[in-house]
């Protein structure tokens, strides 16, 4: 290719070229042969004690570091962050073990290392990979910075029970969403190369159907059919696997009887067998040691015996692979088996480019972490991940020149609940709270911010202070323009600021430590006293806007009948206040989609859009499938969310009304901006197979795109397909592609949308 430029461009130009070079020097990964040959060599010299140390990986806080890493009796290490910490467990590695094998740190880089993103859940209703890609980027930059190679992210568990409070750390509830937001996460992480000094290696979990606990309860059984596994629960898995991802961790939970960290259907059938996985895989956190608690292993050796043999690799902290040399040495468990597990941790290791470079660059550490770019990348992330539910009489967007506001609620000003849960290194003074977000952007407009109820009254728990313990924002304390309401706060103190007001934002939900991990809830009501607050605004009669910041749907049926704008916000991140700004005062218009559907109420759960027809779908008449007072629909369907302007969807084209199985679906639809707004729409492809061995779902999503249209702006969306993509597995469990009509639909969210049908030919 010949570049043509001329003058003081040109010196501009050569000048970006040398400074673009690093980048297209990417370190390489070393061809397969020339690894294994330096895996064969490495295995030929090791002991069995230091095969076994490979596969254990310990503790930051485990006080033997030293000396278990010194003897090779350690291959990685979790949550021992930080560049200087990093390099100096590494030196005792490199310098003084036998082998100087390097070790790998690890670290739980949930949404962001130091600048925090919206929870995954929350991002992944951006519906926009490329910006989810962007994001882990950053949060790879800053944890390679931090000495930290390998992030036990993400969490692809495909969950329709928002009771589990897991549900806030994956993409929601459906397949396909989570198939391309896990690809999109993978890349982010690791880049074009593992091997680069800004890439870390992915690690996807909880391999397999964590998500299905019965009742939502944490670390529950999971009993499910072999399709239902396969159709849904490992999509995002093969996904990932096949976009290259590095590693994997089992679950939990035990999968049709067996525990997954000693289920060899799962670890070495499918996964390595089926799918080819050639990485590591690592145990959860004590889960090997937990098979006794499971009843599958009667002690540690057999506990160590069934895990390896199964297929994981590496035991997370509780020491249960300290008894491999013996199982090896009383013939239990066959070398061949412990040398194929340590191949894959070397394996990984050279792949991560370790042996050359197992440091990591402490000056990276000052000037690459919370950059003004990154907050910048946090906030886009966040304007994108903001649903809005309601917007009755155009509401929303606020004036920004509006006379007085009341800003309301326990979360209203509270850094910590806005990076929410398992926030890594985040920091709860670098949050911009709503109350923050919304001053920024008023100027001088009076504000008159009351807690309501105080955070503390949320969380019955006793811990709930020393959790939620956040100091008070000294920037909004005696803001100008700003009256605080600090120390006791009451509902009486929040309705006057409310009648002072022109417009009142009330900001509830749950604190971040109700959701997460072992944060199940049976109820989805606003915690403590929070609905008699919200009432009490309502019925001052000023508008009211409710942001909802929450790990999962909560119960708005009040809400909804009551309140004229709703905004899901989850928990948004380090820039959560801005982003909720932007949004609120229509900078940016909302273009989030729920990745999940909304229940009415708990007692319908789970409720998921691809549900199956039955023999009695549902109607109006009793004797079908439903409840008998009560809908069975959720209150929001899965894909849908509002924007400041409306979209006409027209003119549906299927380019190709038969198919071949081994061909694409080709379909087209226009959809015009009708308002006066410019906005993103999300445009998402429903497919239906009416007639299939086996019954499928009554839609299922299986593309989706976003499109920004200026004001009466109007585009043709094309959807391209594979016929492969739409097959189901038979009962046997072959993958087919059933003949025949399906629907398809070109549609704003799960139940609406433009209906056509096409037909699948033979084979
Ligand atoms: C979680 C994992 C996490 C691990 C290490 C476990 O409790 O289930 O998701 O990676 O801890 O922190």
């Amino acid at each position: 290719m010949v570049y043509r430029v001329s003058g003081a461009r040109s010196v501009f130009l050569s000048l970006l070229f040398v400074l673009y070079i690093p980048s297209f020097a990417m370190p390489q990964e070393p061809s397969n042969d020339a690894i294994e040959r330096r895996i064969d060599a490495l295995l030929g010299q090791m002991t069995v004690e230091e095969k076994a140390g490979q596969l254990t990986l310990l503790d930051g806080i485990n006080p033997r570091i030293p000396d278990l890493v010194k003897q090779g009796l350690a291959g990685s290490i979790i949550n021992a962050y930080g560049a200087e910490r990093a390099n100096s467990i590494q030196r005792i590695a490199m310098e003084q073990s036998r082998l100087k094998i390097p070790l790998i740190f690890g670290y739980d880089v949930i949404h962001g290392y130091r600048t925090i993103f919206p929870l995954p859940l929350a991002s992944a209703g951006s519906f926009d990979p490329e910006m989810i890609e962007r994001s882990e980027r950053v949060a790879a930059k800053e944890s390679t910075a931090a000495g930290v190679k390998w992030v036990f992210a993400p969490m692809v568990d495909i969950a329709r029970d928002p009771r589990w409070g897991r549900i806030v750390e994956g993409a929601g509830e459906d397949p396909y969403l989570g198939s391309v937001v896990a690809v999109a996460r993978v890349r982010g992480f690791q880049g074009d190369s593992m091997a680069d000094p800004q890439s870390v290696v992915a690690c996807v979990k909880h391999f397999a159907a964590y998500g299905a606990a019965e009742g939502g309860r944490d670390y529950n059984t999971v009993d499910i059919s072999e399709q239902l596994l396969r159709e849904v629960y490992l999509s995002p898995f093969h996904a990932a696997v096949s976009a290259g991802v590095g590693t994997l961790m089992s679950a939990f939970n035990d999968l049709n009887g067996v525990p997954a960290t000693a289920n060899r259907h799962l670890l070495t059938g499918i996964l390595r067998d089926e799918w080819k996985f050639d990485g590591l895989v690592v145990s959860d956190y004590d889960a090997v040691r937990e098979l006794i608690d499971h009843g599958v292993a009667g002690d540690r050796p057999e506990a160590a015996l069934k895990a390896i043999t199964a297929g994981t690799d590496v035991d997370m902290v509780d020491g249960v692979y300290a008894s491999l040399p013996q199982l090896v040495q009383s013939g239990k468990l066959p070398m061949s088996v412990l040398d194929e597990a340590v191949r894959r941790v070397l394996r990984v290791k050279i792949r991560a480019g370790l042996f050359e470079h197992p440091y990591a660059d402490p000056s990276r550490e000052k000037t690459d972490l919370l950059t003004a770019e990154n907050r910048q990348v946090s906030r886009q992330m966040a304007q994108e991940s903001i649903v809005l539910l309601k917007n009755e009489g155009n509401l929303l967007p606020l004036d920004r020149h509006v006379k007085s506001l009341a800003v309301i609620g326990p979360l209203a000003d509270d850094k910590a609940t806005q990076l929410g849960s398992w926030a890594a290194q985040g920091q709860a003074k670098d949050a911009i709270t709503p109350l923050e977000g919304i001053r920024s952007k008023t100027g001088n407009t009076p504000i008159f911010f009351a807690e309501g109820v105080t955070l503390d009254s949320l969380v019955p728990r006793k811990e709930a202070t020393t959790i939620l313990a956040a100091p008070a924002p000294s920037t909004a304390v005696g803001a100008p323009g700003i009256s605080v309401n600090r120390g006791p706060t009451s509902i009486r103190d929040a309705v006057n600021a409310a009648k002072k007001a022109d417009v009142a934002v009330l900001v509830l939900g749950e604190p971040a430590n109700m959701t997460g991990e072992a944060s199940s809830r049976a109820t989805f009501d606003f915690p403590g006293e929070q609905q008699e607050l919200l009432q009490a605004i309502v019925a001052v009669g000023k508008p009211v806007v409710l942001v909802l910041e929450s790990g999962r749907p909560l119960d708005i049926r009040w809400a909804n009948d009551h309140v004229p704008a709703i905004i899901q916000a989850w928990y948004l991140g380090t820039e959560a206040g801005n982003a909720l700004a932007d949004v609120l005062f229509g900078e940016v218009s909302p273009s989030a989609r729920l990745p999940l559907s909304w229940p009415r109420f708990v007692g319908q759960v789970p409720v998921y859009y691809n549900h199956k027809s039955t023999g009695r779908p549902t109607s109006a008449d009793r004797w079908h499938t439903g409840y008998q007072y009560e809908s069975m629909e959720p209150l929001f369907p899965f894909g849908y969310g509002l924007t400041y302007t409306t979209f006409k969807y027209s003119n549906l084209k299927i380019l190709t009304p038969t198919v071949s199985p081994t061909g694409r679906l080709r379909v087209t639809a226009d959809i015009q901006n009708a308002g006066e707004r410019p906005a993103v729409e999300v445009v998402q492809l429903y497919v239906h197979d009416r007639v299939a061995p086996t019954s499928r779902p009554v839609r299922e999503l299986k593309g989706f795109t976003r499109v920004a249209l200026a004001p009466g702006e109007s585009k043709t969306v094309e959807f391209s397909v594979r016929a492969n993509d739409l097959g189901s597995y038979d009962p046997d469990m072959h993958w087919i592609v059933p003949s025949g009509t399906y629907d398809v639909w070109v549609a704003p969210n799960a139940i609406t949308g433009i209906p056509g049908t096409f037909q699948m030919l033979g084979h």
